[in-house]
């Protein structure tokens, strides 16, 4: 993850940012949470289970499995683990499986989901939550320079093996790994110019640019010159301009 994301992870709850997980987590589960991050959404996921329940988070970052372990030391019933979920074992099986905003980053989604899915008891339940970048829609438009910067930075994805629009993909790979009573819902993420968090919101393109956007200079993927001017575009939108943006995402979730 790019640096000064982890304030955002940490930010978000269950109840708003995974909110599709109220209507499948029951009291007493044992449910495994995959790409946990710093642990804010998967200690949600403990209140949810209560003691009775046993709850897994694993990521692969040592940094953010390192502040999950030190900021829910308390609950007795919520593990962290270093892990990465192609080389994740476990002599366990889980009610739920949920991977919230993972699978966006990953060159192998399909390879991914066939893991998931083998951590589920039968009868149990895959719940993933991601993104489509195609549907990305900011009012009004941004800065050419940053849309520019944006199109460079899904073809880098792209070309690098993640699947841009894995949101509009989840149900058909569901199906084809045997999942049933496959449902999809609509979380797609909306900030307007009056919410209080709007400028942090919409900065995320600006930490893009500042850290992947390195990278994507470094790969030739895009100009430094550009990089930085949409970077200043893009800045003066957010302070000046900008009405709303709203990502586009999708809940979806099956049955073993
Ligand atoms: C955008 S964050 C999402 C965190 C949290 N689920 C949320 O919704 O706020 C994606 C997380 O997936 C983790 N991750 C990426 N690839 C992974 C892998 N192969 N196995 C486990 N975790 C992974 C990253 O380290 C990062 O913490």
């Amino acid at each position: 993850m790019p640096e000064g994301t982890q304030a955002v992870l940490n930010r978000r709850i269950l109840e708003i940012d995974n909110s599709n997980l109220l209507h499948i987590i029951q009291k007493g589960q044992r449910v495994l949470d995959v790409g946990c991050g710093s642990g804010s959404i998967t200690s949600g996921i403990a209140n949810l289970v209560g003691l009775d329940g046993y709850i897994v988070g694993i990521d692969t970052s040592p940094h953010l499995i390192e502040l999950a372990k030190r900021q829910y030391e308390n609950i007795p019933n919520l593990h962290f683990q270093l892990a990465d979920l192609y080389c994740y074992t476990s002599d366990q099986l889980f009610d739920v499986v949920s991977s919230a905003r993972v699978l966006q980053w990953l060159a192998y989604p399909q390879k991914a989901i066939a893991q998931l899915v083998k951590f589920i008891k039968p009868n149990g339940m895959l719940s993933i939550l991601d993104y489509n970048h195609q549907k990305i829609e900011w009012s009004p438009s941004p800065p050419q320079s940053l849309l520019n910067f944006y199109d460079a930075f899904l073809r880098w994805r792209a070309d690098a093996g993640m699947d841009n629009c894995i949101a509009d993909q989840l149900s058909t790979i569901f199906k084809n790994h045997g999942l049933n009573n496959i449902t999809e819902q609509d979380h797609s993420e909306f900030t307007q110019r009056q919410d209080e968090n709007f400028a942090e919101n919409t900065s995320i393109w600006i930490k893009v640019a500042e850290t992947r956007g390195l990278q994507m200079v470094q790969d030739g993927y895009f100009q430094e010159e550009m990089r930085r001017q949409a970077i200043v575009d893009y800045t003066s939108w957010i302070k000046n301009e900008g009405i709303s943006m709203k990502l586009y995402l999708r809940a979806v979730t099956g049955q073993k």
